[in-house]
């Protein structure tokens, strides 16, 4: 079984080679408050926190926003074991671990915006929804899971090793060891197996308070209380399946495409095509289970579209980060200026 699981965590580790994480430096400590909103990232598979592609990045962070502080969430101060606590550990820990992490840089005492590279983006917002102490102001999540990954990407007809690592991760991935242990099993939603990934997943259907008879709604509140909520999703994500899962989508279950299929009402056959619920349909958001709708309705979410393959950043990140990282109060003074005087004409 061991050999099975080891090989799972490979595989599903090789799918993830992120480009664009985070790290964090230390020489921006002096900042006084009236400085940019500071920035906390927390970078994605198979990155570290001082990986040179997460340098790189906060370089252009404060370059574009000069004397901001950044940090960069970490679990080792090596690099390689760093990288290896994104491939295994347990993700409600890594989240309690980040959240002292945090607590204990006196420069974000006052509040951050955060940006979650792939899997780290439903893991900061996991930090938004269980503590957000200290609060997050805007949260942007590229190429995120907030949904789970349903499936490894699809496997060229005969690719029989291929085939059979699908078989095994299906078979391995509920599993205890597996569920405590390597990090993306705590975010695979089989549609198939939806009964079966409520019980034994501890991460995923509680932060989306997927499971009706432990609703929190402490999560919703914090959810609530960010400023804005940027989902970007990737149009040519081949990693993440499905890749509408950034903004909220996972595919159909089961028992909904025999359903479907019974009634002759839609597309969706059994082992057929899959079909996608789109955030807006989705029982969390319908029922309003962690602030979603409210957010949206509120003109808060926003949906971003990024033209490229999984965690290639470079066509939108730029866009992003001014607009919604590193606001100054400021900033803030003249936006809420700005408001009053539009109010005024309507009046
Ligand atoms: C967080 O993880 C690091 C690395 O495993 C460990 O040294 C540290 O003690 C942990 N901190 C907390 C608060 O659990
Ligand atoms: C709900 O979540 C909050 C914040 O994480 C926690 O303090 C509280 O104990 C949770 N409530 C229940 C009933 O689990
Ligand atoms: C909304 O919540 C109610 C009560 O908890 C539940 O009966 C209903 O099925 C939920 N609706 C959806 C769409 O999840």
């Amino acid at each position: 079984m061991r050999n099975v699981l080891t090989f799972i965590i490979l595989l599903l580790s090789s799918l993830y080679l992120c480009i664009a994480s985070p790290l964090i430096e230390i020489n921006s400590r002096h900042v006084s408050r009236s400085n940019p909103r500071p920035l906390v990232l927390w970078h994605g598979l198979g990155d570290s926190y001082g990986a040179p592609g997460i340098l790189r990045f906060i370089d252009e962070v404060k370059k574009m926003h000069p004397g901001i502080f950044v940090y960069s969430v970490r679990f080792a101060e090596s690099q390689e074991d760093d990288r290896k606590a994104s491939f295994l550990g347990n993700v409600n820990v890594q989240v309690e671990n980040a959240t002292e992490q945090i607590r204990s840089q006196p420069e974000l005492a006052d509040g951050f915006d955060a940006i979650g590279f792939s899997q780290a983006g439903q893991f900061l917002r996991a930090y938004v929804e269980r503590s957000n102490s200290p609060p997050v102001h805007n949260l942007i999540t590229f190429g995120s899971q907030h949904m789970g990954i349903s499936d490894l990407p699809a496997c060229k007809p005969f690719d029989i090793p291929c085939q059979l690592a699908r078989r095994a991760v299906r078979g391995g991935v509920y599993s205890e060891w597996a569920q405590n242990n390597v990090i993306s099993a705590q975010y695979y939603r089989d549609p198939d197996q939806i009964s079966l990934y409520l019980e034994r997943n501890h991460f995923l259907p509680d932060v989306n308070n997927e499971d009706l008879l432990s609703i929190n709604s402490t999560y919703a509140e914090n959810l609530k209380s960010l400023n804005k909520l940027v989902l970007v999703m990737f149009s040519q994500d081949k990693t993440v399946v499905p890749k509408e899962s950034s903004w909220f989508g996972s595919y159909s279950p089961q028992e909904d495409r025999v359903r479907l299929h019974l009634d002759g009402s839609g597309v969706g056959t059994y082992g057929g095509e899959r079909t996608i619920i789109p955030m807006r349909s989705q029982p969390l958001y319908v029922n309003d289970t962690i602030g979603l709708r409210t957010i949206d309705e509120r003109g808060d979410l926003v949906f971003q579209t990024c033209e490229s393959d999984h965690m290639d950043i470079e066509p939108c990140w730029r866009e992003l980060v001014e607009k919604y990282i590193g606001s100054t109060t400021q900033q803030l003074r003249t936006e809420v200026a700005h408001e009053q005087i539009v109010m005024g004409f309507g009046k």
